[in-house]
């Protein structure tokens, strides 16, 4: 996407003095790009609405609460989870939506739309538009040309600040507490957007990093520096067996085979990685094994029925985030 396809309409109403501004008057009308914008008591605020939208759906299923509402989900890049609990997210909501998931080959795109030009016509019918997108920074890129809240689905290597909302959540549900907890993320840790959102999100609290990957697929040094601007401990392994001991997350990622150019180095270093019961006996007793999905591999199925294994639960806790984010975003919350 070239910059000089992006003009901002004339009257655009959402004022923007900073290109990812803080949400510090909370989240209305606010486009999600970053987590550089949430602080402590927004996530505060979303996880306690979070546990409302869950007894809610547990109870009742649905409510009311955006009846009237639409939600435009345009997604540019393959999805299951963002995408559905978002769409599902909306729809217990008593909203609506305009999927655009499956089909962007459908959509007027393939015939070479701009992407300022698709989200001009997608906010002149929805209230909030979720975008996953290619591109790092593309997020941004829509947020610049539209009125209306931009949320940002995964742009690229970017971030995918809504996965580390939901990760975060299920962190707190799962321990009881953020402070103080030793962070294990292994796997891809280059290209994996999720664990640079839940890196960078981590940093609002008292952790500990222990990284491990290949050397080819290391966290890029702006995600290392962001951590050591506040003085967080981290270490560096290329083996999960030298952490397993003391980790309370094992945040396990797959690694990202699209975003490699040369698939020879993608073919070296698929299969390093794999947490299996034997590794799971030397772990603490609690502790939970975390994963945004979609898992190729890299977590033995025989992990499934242990009691740590958290990964389903998360994927569960995204609807619960995502529904009180849309509800933030629109105002209700
Ligand atoms: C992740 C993503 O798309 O970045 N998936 C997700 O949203 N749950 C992780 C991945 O694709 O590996």
């Amino acid at each position: 996407m070239r910059a000089r396809e992006i003009s901002v309409p004339v009257g655009n109403a959402k004022k923007k003095a900073n290109s990812v501004p803080k949400l510090e008057d909370g989240f209305a009308q606010q486009d999600i790009i970053s987590v550089s914008q949430f602080s402590r008591e927004n996530l505060e605020h979303i996880f306690a609405v979070a546990e409302d939208m869950r007894a809610i759906v547990k109870k009742q299923g649905s409510t009311d609460l955006l009846r009237g509402s639409v939600l435009a989900c345009l997604f540019y890049e393959p999805s299951t989870r963002t995408s559905s609990s978002f769409i599902a997210a909306m729809s217990r909501l008593g909203g609506t939506i305009i999927p655009i998931t499956q089909g962007v080959q459908f959509s007027s795109v393939s015939k070479g739309e701009s992407l300022p030009d698709t989200i001009r016509t997608l906010e002149s019918y929805a209230d909030v538009i979720v975008i996953r997108h290619p591109e790092m920074g593309s997020a941004q890129m829509a947020a610049d040309c539209a009125r209306k809240p931009i949320i940002n689905g995964g742009d690229g290597v970017g971030e995918h600040p809504t996965q580390a909302l939901l990760d975060m959540f299920t962190i707190k549900e799962e321990l009881g507490r953020i402070d103080g907890l030793n962070v294990g993320m292994v796997g891809d840790l280059r290209y994996g957007r999720t664990v640079h959102s839940l890196a960078r999100l981590l940093c609002l609290y008292d952790v500990q990093f222990d990284f491990v990957s290949p050397e080819i697929l290391r966290l890029p040094l702006d995600v290392m520096n962001d951590i050591r601007d506040h003085g967080l401990p981290v270490a560096e392994t290329y083996d999960v067996a030298d952490i397993i001991e003391d980790v309370d997350v094992l945040y396990v990622t797959r690694v990202q085979k699209e975003r490699f150019a040369d698939l020879a180095q993608y073919e070296e270093v698929r299969d390093q990685y794999v947490i299996t019961p034997e590794l799971m006996a030397h772990a603490k007793d609690k502790m939970v094994v975390m994963h945004p999905l979609p898992r190729v591999g890299e977590i033995s199925n025989d992990v499934d029925a242990d009691p740590r294994a958290a990964y389903f639960r998360q994927m569960e806790n995204g609807m619960y985030v995502r529904m009180a984010l849309l509800a933030a975003v629109l105002g209700k919350v």
